[in-house]
């Protein structure tokens, strides 16, 4: 089962999640990021170690500091979660630091050229991998995670990556927001400006397919926390309602197009495949 569970209607938030999270700070830790642990657990209810009668459970998952950076251990008792955690690492794991050529899909999926950066706006954050790709561009990128332990990851790694001189230079085109940017309505798009119209991109959740050894456990882990976006057709609705210059929206090759709109361009990439919406009545070009 999914920490959170499929609620179908607009603006949905996980729930429950909180219960079967349990929060690990080993004594010592730099004031920071005790600050941050009692934060998060004051704002959201996490059990954390120190909850009265808590003790580690073999069926939560166990949010840890531990190397500098907060890592989510999966259940003990889980099935096929493997024991190795999940954490957002843009500093030394290639698998989140890629850096974009804009000769590669996603590149083209968005129409960069040599001499053009639009802002992007990422309205599903998740582990910050496609926006890294995009900033290392060298595009601004505004990136949404409504899931607060996935957000809570991903604000981890993209400060660490800020204080790394090898990396400074892209986390700091990242601004990341807690939420639904629907809720952010109006504040951050400039409707008078076209030429700054933004590129949206959506990667919502879609089930597995399977437990195929090709799917790293630690994404596994991803998968089982965060469950499916059931409002992805919603959210992509809003998105096309805003002005924007482009809309990337990430499927896997098999998934049908969202709210059946068929794409402008489609651009397929193994097991990824990214459907192109441009402003209506305006030429595709590639
Ligand atoms: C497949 S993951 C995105 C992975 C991401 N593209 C990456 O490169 O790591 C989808 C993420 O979008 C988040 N999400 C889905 N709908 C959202 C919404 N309306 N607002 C904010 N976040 C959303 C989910 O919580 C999940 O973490």
């Amino acid at each position: 089962m999914p920490l959170s569970p499929p609620v179908a209607e607009s603006h949905a938030q996980p729930a429950h999640w909180q219960t079967q999270v349990q929060l690990n700070l080993p004594s010592g830790a730099p004031c920071p990021v005790e600050l941050a642990a009692a934060a998060f657990v004051r704002h959201w209810g996490v059990r954390d170690e120190h909850t009265p009668h808590a003790r580690p459970s073999q069926d939560c998952y166990q949010l840890t500091y531990a190397m500098d950076a907060w890592q989510l251990f999966p259940p003990v008792q889980s099935d096929g979660l493997g024991k190795h955690p999940l954490w957002v690492d843009f500093i030394h794991n290639p698998r989140f630091a890629q850096t974009l050529l804009l000769r590669e899909p996603l590149a083209k999926a968005a129409g960069l050229r040599a001499n053009q950066r639009p802002l992007v706006i990422d309205l599903t954050a998740g582990l910050g991998r496609d926006a890294w790709a995009l900033a290392s561009t060298g595009c601004r990128v505004m990136a949404f995670e409504r899931h607060p332990l996935v957000h809570f990851l991903l604000n981890d790694g993209l400060a660490r990556a800020r204080a790394h001189p090898k990396t400074r230079a892209i986390a700091e085109r990242i601004t990341l927001h807690l939420g639904d940017a629907r809720q952010h309505e109006g504040s951050f798009i400039d409707h008078n400006n076209a030429l700054t119209a933004p590129i949206w991109l959506l990667d919502p959740m879609f089930p597995e397919r399977s437990k195929s050894a090709l799917v790293k456990k630690d994404m596994r882990i991803f998968h089982h926390l965060v469950g499916e976006d059931f409002d992805a057709d919603e959210l992509f609705n809003w998105a096309r309602s805003n002005p924007g210059s482009r809309w990337i929206v990430k499927r896997p090759p098999q998934a049908p197009t969202l709210n059946f709109e068929p794409p402008a361009l489609v651009i397929e990439s193994g097991r990824v495949r990214f459907d192109c919406y441009l402003p209506i009545s305006v030429p595709a070009r590639n």
